[in-house]
């Protein structure tokens, strides 16, 4: 028996995403990596539209699928223009709650196609069983993606506000422990008689996501949001079984363990254990209300004139960019400094946090947009051990990740998270517009050390003026 097209069409499929993946992990590649897979992606949709056969009989509802996939592209495309990079977490969480509808959406799809619901007398066939174990892990683990997802979503833009109450955690293990047995056994004494509880499972695993992820706050949010993208990568292999189909099952898989693999590297860049995620008993809003803050003392803020010179004359300047250069969009003006700081015989580099901005490699992303050499952008790790020979150390709208309450403060809610060590060098020197806190609404104590220095402002305005001013040296 010879091999189908469609066949050597999700080979083609799953290669071009191995081969994505793969050249996502680079910024150089990414843009290509991302091209190659979508075109794999198009081979296999194109491939099952017009190749796939079930009992020789072809997909004949081409006006639905067009119309849908029509639909579809139009909304994505005008998203992902429209999106500011600011928001990319929130899209990338709206995004991955649809993959997770589409996994329960199959399930439901091809449970009805059991003919439970409609079969007097139902007797479950050979196979049935394993099938509708495939059924149910794609319901619950997608509907949890889908549910989890949306509330995510509404956090991150702000819509929809923390919430937690006593127990929560009890309850929510409670409910997945629920979800988990009806299913265990309805796989085994499924009838026509008791095929509705099959709804319970969804309704009980679609509340479990919404409570799992409402009490989250904080920094941990992007923890969540890659954990769902993996439970999505999970359901969709699921659909991949259930449908026989390589391709999807490669995607999921892929989804599934790079989504975990991040997951795993966020937590350990927050210092948070996988474990409690799991359970949503982590973070909870870091927020502090105002009147709550201790004491902090003066603050020195220094002028652009001489903020030129301190960096002018620096031997090494090491810039910190955060989630603040990515809101004024100074990834221009930051690399045309650092250009006229080499220029003038300074040593120029960027120390990059794992979670500085809103995503993870927010901030790799904007700073090769503004083609900054990827061989001048040093990782925490790298970053840490040079602060020590720095000069001036430029902080551009970064906060929680040069905290050093993270080290210091075991009360602290980024307590041991991996931060930035600016303070070990010889200056520092703060852009920020204000005293207000960053994401974690905590204050910081770098800012009121004797080596700081505050230079307020908007970060792209403050980057011009300190080119205008170290030009005219
Ligand atoms: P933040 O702690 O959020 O601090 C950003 C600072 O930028 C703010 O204090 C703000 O102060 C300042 N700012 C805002 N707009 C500005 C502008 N136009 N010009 C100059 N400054 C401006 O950022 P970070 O240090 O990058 O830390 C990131 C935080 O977000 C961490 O807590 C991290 O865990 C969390 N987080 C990370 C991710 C990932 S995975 N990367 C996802 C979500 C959350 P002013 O208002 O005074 O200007």
């Amino acid at each position: 028996m010879g091999i189908s097209l469609l066949t050597i069409c999700y080979l083609i499929a799953s290669v071009t995403f191995i081969l994505g993946l793969k050249m996502l992990s680079n910024p150089a590649s990414a843009r290509k990596g991302n091209l190659i897979a979508a075109a794999g992606m198009t081979i296999a949709i194109i491939g099952t539209i017009f190749l796939y056969e079930d009992n020789a009989e072809k997909l004949h509802n081409h006006a639905w699928i067009f119309g849908g996939i029509f639909i579809g592209g139009v909304v994505g495309t005008l998203a992902a223009k429209k999106v500011k990079m600011t928001a990319m977490p929130e899209m990338v969480s709206l995004f991955n709650g649809m993959g997770g509808a589409c996994a329960a959406l199959i399930s439901i799809s091809e449970f009805h196609n059991l003919g439970i619901n409609t079969t007097p007398g139902w007797e479950m066939p050979d196979g049935g069983q394993t099938k509708l174990l495939i059924i149910f892990l794609g319901l619950i683990i997608g509907s949890v993606s889908f549910a989890g997802s949306i509330i995510a979503w509404g956090k991150l833009n702000g819509r929809i506000k923390d919430f937690a109450f006593t127990g929560q955690q009890i309850f929510n293990i409670i409910l997945l422990l629920v979800a988990v047995s009806i299913a265990a056994y309805l796989i085994f004494n499924i009838s026509d008689t008791n095929y509705y509880l099959f709804y319970v499972v969804l309704a009980v695993a679609i509340s479990y996501g919404i409570l799992f992820v409402f009490p989250i706050g904080g920094a941990d949010m992007p923890v969540v949001i890659s954990l769902l993208n993996s439970f999505t990568g999970v359901a969709a292999a699921c659909g991949g079984f259930l449908y026989d189909n390589k391709a999807m099952l490669t995607g999921g898989i892929l989804v599934g363990s790079a989504g975990t693999l991040l997951t795993i590297l966020m937590c350990k860049a927050m210092n948070r254990s996988l474990a409690n995620v799991l359970i949503g008993s982590f973070g909870g809003s870091a927020k502090t209300t105002s009147g709550t803050t201790k004491e902090q003392g003066a603050y020195k803020e220094i002028s652009l004139s001489d903020a030129a010179m301190v960096m002018t004359y620096a031997h090494k300047v090491m810039i910190v960019p955060g989630y603040g250069l990515a809101v004024a969009q100074a990834q221009h003006a930051c690399h045309e400094l650092e250009k006229l700081l080499t220029e003038k015989g300074v040593e120029v580099k960027y120390a990059i946090h794992p979670v500085a901005g809103r995503m993870p490699g927010h901030m790799n992303v904007l700073l090769a947009e503004a083609d900054v050499s990827y061989d001048n952008l040093l990782e925490m790790e790298q970053a840490n051990e040079e602060f020590p020979t720095t000069d001036v150390v430029l902080v551009l709208g970064a906060n929680d990740v040069v905290n050093p309450a993270a080290k210091t403060d075991p009360s602290s809610p980024i307590y041991g998270m991996p931060i930035l060590d600016v303070e070990l060098a010889k200056t520092c020197i703060v852009n920020k517009r204000s005293m207000k806190p960053g994401y974690a609404g905590i204050e910081n104590d770098l800012f009121f050390q004797p080596k700081t220095s505050m230079l307020f402002g908007d970060a792209k305005k403050v980057l011009q003026d300190l080119i205008g001013e170290i030009k005219n040296l």
